[in-house]
């Protein structure tokens, strides 16, 4: 996108006078953009002393799990996927049993959460003929969505046995 920039910009400041009022909109959007790069830019650049001053675990660590992910679970999901519940064949509290998944078979592809049936449901975007939202009574908030795809997306990493269980 940076490298089409310059491009864009040339192109509208040499357009004709009667399109004036377009290039000039060309270029707001063009600058807009730069804005945005710069902004995403500063976010790249930022994250390592933000990451190192809070701690935080990146997505793809077993901390990332079982510090953001397994309390989303265990609120939402653990009274009837966790320990001795396995309702729809899924148990949760182990990573052998989310990896095995349930009646219908593997509920997350480790790398794709696009392509992960765990995302579509807590998303309530299940497949049509057997939807499944998934906590059934209710929905996940937007963040713990987020987080959950995130951890998803990062190769579904977690400890092979979590202490707390
Ligand atoms: C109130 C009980 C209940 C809660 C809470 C619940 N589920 Fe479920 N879940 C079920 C039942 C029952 C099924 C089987 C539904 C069916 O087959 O139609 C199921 C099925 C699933 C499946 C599909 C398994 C398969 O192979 O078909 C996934 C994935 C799933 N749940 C994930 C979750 C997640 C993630 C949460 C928490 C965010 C959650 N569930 C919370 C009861 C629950």
């Amino acid at each position: 996108m940076s490298q089409n920039l310059p491009a864009t910009v040339t192109s509208s400041t040499f357009r004709s006078a009667s399109s004036l009022k377009r290039s000039t909109s060309g270029l707001k959007i063009a600058a807009l953009s730069m804005a945005a790069v710069t902004l995403a830019a500063t976010a790249v650049l930022w994250q390592p002393t933000s990451v190192a001053a809070q701690a935080a675990p990146a997505a793809n660590t077993p901390e990332f799990y079982t510090q953001r992910v397994l309390p989303i679970f265990k609120d939402n999901c653990y009274h009837c996927h966790g320990g001795m519940f396995h309702r729809g064949g899924l148990s949760m509290s182990s990573r052998e049993g989310m990896m095995k998944g349930g009646h219908d078979g593997a509920v997350i592809v480790p790398g794709n959460a696009e392509q992960s049936l765990l995302i579509k449901l807590i998303r309530h975007e299940g497949p049509v003929d057997d939807p499944m939202p998934m906590p059934p009574k209710h929905k996940l908030s937007d963040d713990e969505i987020a987080i959950v795809t995130q951890w998803v997306q990062a190769g579904a990493v977690m400890p092979a046995s979590q202490p707390s269980e």
